[in-house]
């Protein structure tokens, strides 16, 4: 109980985005979120007052973070499950606990776990440590195929930890640098990505959004359009279910996230499904929902974890976009154009799109932030998010805008006359900048 306010007080292990977006919802809520950020320029820790500096996997500094917290929750899944059962046993509410966590934080106790309840995942084998992975894989693919794909069972995100091996050479040459624990399964041929994400409370009351397609490059999210379009009303309540029975089977608590890969219908995948991964807490597939839907994924999973009835997790549109800002290039063209005079130009060009910075330092391919727009024209919506996302990402209009006339390049422009309706909207922002 914070004392100041007498509302509750949530505790978010991670300074990270997740927990920066989760304190909006907090705010709303009358709350203020308490977070532990391993430094104090990570995005939680640049926005909350409440901020202890400290490590996840230092239990000294979880356990005096978890006092005065009613409930304890996650911006990752990287505190080590012993830790969580020691602050269980000391008293403390963590949410989700160990039991449903160590399924997010390893893909192979995951896929043997949700194996064995008849749950459809891609054929794999877990192999053991320093076992040879060169003749595993031989093994593997001569029975499932080729490609094959490595997966390191922690640690992996953003496509890090995971290997399309086309053939045996390809094995070879990164057999050396693979070691730990690894797991091969066989390179899903597939129609798209999707992703169901619900939400649990300890009450068990659950609700589901509608299910969204993701659009990975190099194994990084890019897009996701809420709802998935087209998705066959019988595909979509089938992955809505299969992501409510994991999260009521793994006892998980707060926001469920389940990566789903699309596929024809196989004995593999009787409903033309295979889970890829499971996250639980707010995740990059839920993002759009921040404005698109009644309830966010924060929101929600603030409500979760104090076990308050579950907001409406209804569509405000007939799509939403998502488009992920990836850091560009450091040097180079755009480079030069700093972020807030991206935000100035973004804003005036495109005054519908939704805004969603993290307050992170610059780096090539890194998220720093999302956009979401709404509506019914789904090319348009698509193309207005990417170019948007890029442009904040790059500092450069991938369909060649020109910022000071807003024209497009490869357009004849003409300076000569008098100033045009878009030189009057937006003002050179040189005279802005100093
Ligand atoms: N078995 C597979 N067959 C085909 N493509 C795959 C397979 N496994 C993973 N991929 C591709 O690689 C991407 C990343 O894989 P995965 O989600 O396992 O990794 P990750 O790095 O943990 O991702 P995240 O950032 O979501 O945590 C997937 O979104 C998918 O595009
Ligand atoms: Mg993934």
């Amino acid at each position: 109980m914070d004392p100041r306010t007498g509302m509750p007080r949530v505790g978010m292990v991670g300074g990270g985005q997740l927990a920066r977006m989760t304190h909006q919802s907090a705010i709303a809520l009358g709350q203020s979120l308490r977070v532990l950020s391993i430094g104090a320029d990570e995005s939680a820790a640049l926005v909350t007052p409440d901020v202890e500096i400290g490590s996840h996997l230092d239990l000294d500094a979880l356990t005096r973070f978890a006092e005065g917290c009613d409930v304890v929750t996650f911006d990752h899944e990287h505190v080590p499950t012993e830790h969580i059962r020691s602050l269980v046993a000391a008293g403390h509410a963590v949410h989700p606990g160990a039991d449903a966590l160590q399924y997010a934080q390893d893909k192979a106790l995951m896929r043997h776990r949700l194996a064995a309840s008849g749950l459809p995942v891609p054929p794999h084998r877990v192999l053991e440590p320093d076992s040879d992975l060169v003749a595993a894989a031989i093994d593997f693919g001569a029975t499932h195929g080729w490609p094959v794909v490595v997966k390191t069972a922690r640690g992996g995100y953003d496509g890090r930890g995971v290997w399309v091996l086309d053939d045996v050479p390809a094995v070879e040459a990164v057999a050396a640098e693979l070691n730990g624990h690894l797991l091969l399964e066989s390179f899903v041929v597939m129609k798209r990505e999707l992703a169901a994400v619900v939400a649990r409370s300890p009450f068990g009351q659950a609700a589901a959004w509608p299910v969204v397609e993701t659009v990975q490059t190099d194994g990084i999210c890019v897009e996701v359009i809420a709802p998935a379009p087209g998705l066959d009303p019988d595909v979509a309540a089938k992955a809505s279910e299969l992501a409510l029975r994991i999260a009521g089977e793994l006892g998980v608590v707060g926001v469920l996230a389940v990566e789903l890969f699309e596929t024809e219908v196989s004995a593999d995948a009787p409903d033309g499904l295979l889970i890829n991964e499971l996250a639980m807490r707010p995740h990059n597939s839920g993002h759009w929902s921040m404005d698109g839907a009644v309830t966010s994924q924060f929101e929600q999973h603030l409500r979760a974890v104090l076990d308050y009835p579950l907001g409406r997790t209804d569509a405000l549109a007939p799509f939403t976009v998502m488009g992920n800002v990836l850091g560009g290039p450091d040097s180079g063209p755009g480079s030069e154009v700093g972020m807030d005079e991206r935000v100035h130009h973004l804003a005036a060009r495109f005054p519908q799109v939704k805004i969603h910075l993290y307050g992170k330092a610059f780096r090539p391919g890194r998220k720093l932030g999302h956009v979401n727009v709404l509506g019914s024209d789904l090319p348009e919506l698509r193309r207005i998010a990417t170019l948007s996302a890029s442009w904040l990402g790059t500092g450069i209009w991938d369909d060649g805008y020109e910022i000071h006339t807003g024209a497009a390049v490869p357009e004849p422009v003409d300076r000569s006359g008098t100033a045009s309706a878009s030189d009057q909207r937006m003002p050179d922002p040189t005279t802005r900048v100093s």
